[in-house]
């Protein structure tokens, strides 16, 4: 393996080649990563099979790696033969190089390279590299020259190739269904949202199945966008069995998927029935964080950056330090006895940018662990039930989120309201929506709905002596959710 990077299994770029619909004469095909080219080949054996193939296929690909493009260069005359023996004429361009500069300068009208919009292409295939892209990096500001904004270098490429496409272009890429929520790929929501339309959204796994696809397919989606189109219904599809098979998929109307309201733009992908009846669900809750007057941010210290300050000890001028493995079935429990430490020294730094006033918060997990049973785990910051915390102040570890009220606390009660509703199943199925991925972001829980604050405050009284079993507290919601009276 090189550099990290995965070859795309063959059965996926089979399944990937036949999502192309596309019916022109002359098939233009983009691929940029193209490895060893398995999807190039899945595509072109695609178009041999059909009754009227295409007459022309000319494939511009590009490679960095110098092995992967030797072994490109072999699969590119391998497919001028097999679509020879089709009756198909294939050209192909081996570009070896960095796709992104190319593409910048390909996009760029001041150079050479430019090409113009009717030499560009018409599919667009890809499973692009992923690896977090640092906003002084050259990649960064060759694409910002492009108005292109991307944290990560799979949708660096697939923004570049939607602008290398035409009207019409189909692109089909197998990339991290990350992109789908989270504030690092707004941008890359916006210009997918703007300039194509999605017409398909396939995953590798039923939240449903007992079967588990690879764990790296698992986080994966296979996307399929139309260049300049209007959006209309969206498939989604998943895998059950083989990762090469479509197991199940269904037409949803696009308001599911993105709603017209979400400032965030996520993309939801929605699978069946039970997905769309726990939308409505979350929906119809009448209640935004803003409504209740509370915020939620995210703990302000990152322990390494303030080693001077932090104490392996309590003591009168400390105030607790509490992390992630604190949180016990709803309450936190501390001081710990791990390593880490356990308060904060006080004084004035400490007290303007690291801890918070004493108080009712209420904590949740920003990571939590594959095996845990759940995605959203939701705790109460009392102080009155912390032994030895009598400090007028507190500091929250970083991969905690913290809701407040202003920087304060809140009351107790809608404190543990909040906790027991953030614990519910209703919530953790909810997230899971989101995206395959076990991070808890604080726009995810900005963008929740909630019950109104007599529903909180009624459903805390349940949750204040400690976290009940699920199927109590889900009860509970069930309850306070249909009280005519609340
Ligand atoms: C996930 S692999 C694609 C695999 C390919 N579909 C296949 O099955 O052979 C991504 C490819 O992108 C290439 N790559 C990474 N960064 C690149 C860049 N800046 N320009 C061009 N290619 C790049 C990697 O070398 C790798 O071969």
């Amino acid at each position: 393996m090189l550099r990290g990077q995965y070859m795309t299994p063959y059965e996926v770029a089979e399944l990937m080649a036949g999502l192309i619909n596309i019916t022109a004469d002359e098939i233009r095909i983009l691929e940029p990563g193209a490895g060893i080219g398995s999807l190039i080949a899945a595509a072109v054996e695609f178009f041999a099979a059909k009754p009227t193939p295409p007459r022309v296929i000319k494939v511009t690909a590009y490679e960095r790696e110098p092995i992967l493009a030797m072994h490109l260069e072999i699969t590119l005359r391998q497919c001028a033969i097999y679509a020879k023996a089709a009756g198909i004429h294939f050209e192909s361009q081996l570009i070896r190089g960095d796709f992104i500069k190319r593409a910048s300068r390909t996009l760029d009208v001041k150079r050479p390279e430019y090409k113009a919009p009717d030499e560009h292409y018409n599919l667009i295939l890809t499973n692009p590299p992923y690896r977090k892209l640092r906003s002084d990096s050259l990649h960064a500001r060759l694409l910002r020259r492009q108005s292109i904004s991307a944290t990560n270098l799979y949708t660096a490429f697939v923004s570049l190739a939607i602008r290398l496409a035409r009207p019409g272009a189909e692109i089909i890429a197998l990339i991290p269904r990350s992109f789908c929520n989270g504030p690092f790929f707004r941008g890359f929501r916006k210009l997918l949202l703007r300039d194509t339309a999605i017409c398909r959204l396939h995953v590798f796994e039923s939240r449903s199945s007992v079967f588990k696809a690879d764990s790296v397919l698992q986080e994966n989606v296979i996307l399929k966008a139309v260049r300049s189109a209007d959006q209309g219904d969206v498939v989604v599809s998943c895998a059950n069995g083989s990762p090469g098979s479509i197991s199940s998929e269904e037409s949803m109307h696009k308001s599911l998927l993105i709603w017209e309201d979400d400032p965030g733009e996520f993309i939801h992908i929605v699978l069946g029935a039970e997905d769309k009846s726990l939308i409505a669900l979350m929906r119809r809750l009448p209640t935004t964080l803003a409504d209740l007057g509370v915020e939620v941010s995210t703990g302000r210290v990152v322990d390494f950056r303030a080693l001077d300050h932090l104490r392996r000890l309590a003591s009168p001028h400390t105030a607790p330090l509490i992390y992630p493995g604190d949180l016990v079935a709803g309450h936190v429990v501390w001081p710990h006895q791990t390593r880490k430490p356990n308060s904060v020294a006080l004084n004035e730094v400490t007290k303007k940018k690291l801890l918070l006033p004493s108080g009712n918060y209420v904590l949740v997990k920003r990571f939590t662990a594959k095996e845990e049973r759940r995605r959203v785990v939701a705790a109460v910051y009392n102080p009155d039930l912390v032994l030895g915390a009598e400090s007028p102040w507190v500091g929250f570890e970083n991969h905690l989120n913290y809701y407040h009220s202003a920087g304060a606390g809140i009351s107790a009660q809608l404190a543990y309201g909040l906790m027991a509703y953030l614990n519910t199943s209703l919530v953790d199925r909810y997230s899971r929506l989101y995206s395959g991925h076990t991070q808890v972001n604080v726009t995810d829980l900005r963008s929740l709905r909630y019950p109104t604050l007599a529903q909180l405050l009624t459903l805390g009284s349940v949750a204040n002596g400690g976290l009940p079993e699920q199927h109590v507290l889900d009860q509970a919601l069930g309850r306070v959710l249909e009280s005519p009276s609340l």
